[in-house]
């Protein structure tokens, strides 16, 4: 809040206790000699006369006391600019205190998770509706909801994964973070080098190219990308350096457009480690329930596998 709101709620505040002194003193002064007959307001429907009778003293005690607990607690409390209050009470240190208490509560249970390995722990229903919980608070922003990714986010329920999808890799990737560099390679390929080579890129997927323009694309490919991409293409996990044989873990599209994009002004990808805001007890629950997102089609991998 700008510290003008503060002072004008502050000056409000001051003036509303000020009101009401005035108003007790007001009715006090109203207030009718001993012995003195009652006075009336003048008012007097059907017989029945209004009388001006002081305040009961149990009213005006209560009207005291409001006032008293007013001033106190403009004292104790941040009231005015940046006056913190005696109490050094504010919004954040409550919520700090807030987050303290909830952490007590929840570390045991999350400690206890952490014993049991990681497909274990994917099993376990319980554990893994608290997995989606932190998930949706953590990573939706990023990933999707449904872990589901979108433009410039993978997928992480596909099982094609740019840095390993087993529960240490996994584990290393949200526990430390990831930062994928796909260097800008428009300078050393030109713009024809770089329409041979996408061609290539995009026939690799399965889709038509014209032949020539692969074929001189490929070359290219083992001169430029092989190092990171590896011979066949199918990526290093160490690097991050995605499979280019599977658009299903592809990040930043599968048009031809978005893949000249790429290999001209190259890509940088970063996930943000998680070790400082979540702690290794909830990254290995998250671990956990990244790999559970998976589970569907690490089933039909193998079913698949099985059917060859
Ligand atoms: C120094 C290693 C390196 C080299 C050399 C390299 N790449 Fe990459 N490439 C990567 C990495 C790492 C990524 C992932 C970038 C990210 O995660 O942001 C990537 C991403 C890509 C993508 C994007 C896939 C997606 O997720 O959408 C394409 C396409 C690609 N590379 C093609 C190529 C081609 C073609 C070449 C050669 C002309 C090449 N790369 C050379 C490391 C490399
Ligand atoms: C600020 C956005 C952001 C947030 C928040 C985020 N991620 Fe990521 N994450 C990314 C990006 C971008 C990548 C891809 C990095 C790269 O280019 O290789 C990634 C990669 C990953 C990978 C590796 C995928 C692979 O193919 O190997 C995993 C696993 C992952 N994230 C899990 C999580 C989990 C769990 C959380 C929540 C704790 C989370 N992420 C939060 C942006 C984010």
């Amino acid at each position: 809040m700008s510290s003008a709101w503060n002072w004008y709620i502050g000056i409000i505040a001051v003036a509303n206790i000020l009101a009401c002194v005035w108003l007790i003193r007001w009715t006090a002064k109203k207030r009718p000699g001993e012995g003195a007959a009652h006075e009336t307001t003048g008012h007097e429907w059907d017989g029945l006369t209004e009388l001006n009778n002081p305040m009961p003293r149990w009213w005006l005690w209560l009207f005291y006391i409001t006032i008293v607990f007013g001033l106190i607690y403009l004292v104790l409390y941040p009231s005015f600019g940046s006056y913190p209050g005696l109490l050094g009470w504010s919004q954040y240190s409550a919520w700090e205190e807030e987050v303290e208490a909830t952490e007590e509560r929840v570390a045991p249970l999350f400690a206890e998770y952490a014993q049991i390995p990681v497909a274990e722990l994917a099993e376990n229903d319980e554990a893994m509706q608290t997995g989606r919980r932190l998930f949706g608070n953590n990573c939706a922003v990023c990933h999707g909801a449904d872990g589901g990714g979108r433009p410039g986010f993978p997928d992480l329920t596909n099982n094609k994964w740019n840095w390993g999808g087993d529960p240490e890799q996994l584990h290393a990737s949200i526990l430390n973070g990831r930062s994928g560099v796909m260097p800008a390679l428009g300078g050393a390929l030109g713009e024809q080098g770089v329409t041979e080579v996408s061609a290539y890129v995009f026939s690799l997927t399965g889709r038509d190219a014209p032949d020539d323009l692969v074929r001189r694309g490929r070359q290219r490919f083992e001169q430029q990308c092989v190092a990171c991409h590896g011979a066949d293409a199918s990526g290093n996990t160490a690097l991050g350096a995605p499979n280019l044989n599977t658009p299903e873990n592809w990040i930043y599209g599968t048009s031809l457009e978005a893949i000249r994009t790429t290999i001209r002004d190259g890509r940088h990808g970063v996930m943000p480690g998680q070790e400082e805001f979540l702690g290794e007890d909830r990254v290995h629950l998250l671990t956990a329930y990244v790999y559970s997102l998976s589970e569907e089609a690490r089933a039909r991998e193998v079913n698949g596998a099985s059917d060859d």
